[in-house]
């Protein structure tokens, strides 16, 4: 029996079956590649850990509920009677809610004045720059500020005429009762120096009712 060897000696190589060879060859390397390369191709999916923050509970601060007492509007409180200013340029200090204020017959008719003549009025007696207390000039009808010498024209709502002040001096809402002669006060037209609320800070004594 001829070995293979012998047996294909002599003979040229079939170039076709080297093509089929060199081909399956190439085909099997192929697909190994393409598994190797596809393998890196594609993204691999990636598993991410999130930390999440934690949820701290929020420590709500516990108010304590106090019931206060307030007074909620203006009283109607007596504070002269007409009889009180004989002449003009006579004054009546007295306190209206707690609040000093000063009464003063000008003698001519006055912004908010009252009575026979329309010309007593009533304003706090603390200057509204820093609340100093006021003194009344007969002469030049101004409430007067020593502190800072600032003057408020009582014929004209308070108005300031000079000095450090920005602002009119509050004046008393007065009601009169010819009957009696009887003057009320009803409540100021605005803030009285150093309050931040005239009524809640202001008092009821005194006061009538309407
Ligand atoms: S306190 Fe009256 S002017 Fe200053």
């Amino acid at each position: 029996m001829m070995s293979t060897e012998k047996k294909n000696e002599g003979k040229k190589p079939d170039p076709d079956r080297r093509a089929i060879i060199i081909g399956g060859a190439a085909a099997v390397a192929g697909v190994a590649a393409g598994i190797v390369i596809g393998s890196q191709a594609f993204p691999k999916l990636l598993t991410k850990t999130e930390v999440q923050p934690e949820v701290t509970k929020e420590v709500v601060p516990q108010y304590i509920t106090k019931t206060v007492t307030q007074v909620e509007k203006y009283v109607k409180q007596l504070v002269a009677n007409v009889s009180d200013f004989p002449t003009a340029g006579t004054t009546k200090m007295t306190t209206y809610m707690g609040y000093q204020v000063i009464l003063i017959k000008t003698g001519v008719p006055s912004i908010g004045g009252v009575g026979p003549d329309n010309d007593i009025v009533g304003f706090s007696g603390y200057c509204a720059h820093m609340g100093y207390p006021l003194s009344y000039d007969p002469n030049t009808n101004c409430l007067l500020c020593t502190m800072h010498f600032s003057q408020y024209d009582v014929t004209k709502g308070g108005m300031q005429v000079i000095g450090h002040p920005n602002q009119y001096l509050a004046q008393l809402i007065l009601e009169y009762d010819s009957s009696s002669g009887n003057i009320y006060a009803l409540g100021f037209n605005k803030l009285v120096y150093g309050a931040y609320n005239n009524v809640l800070q202001g008092t009821t004594s005194g006061g009538v009712s309407s």
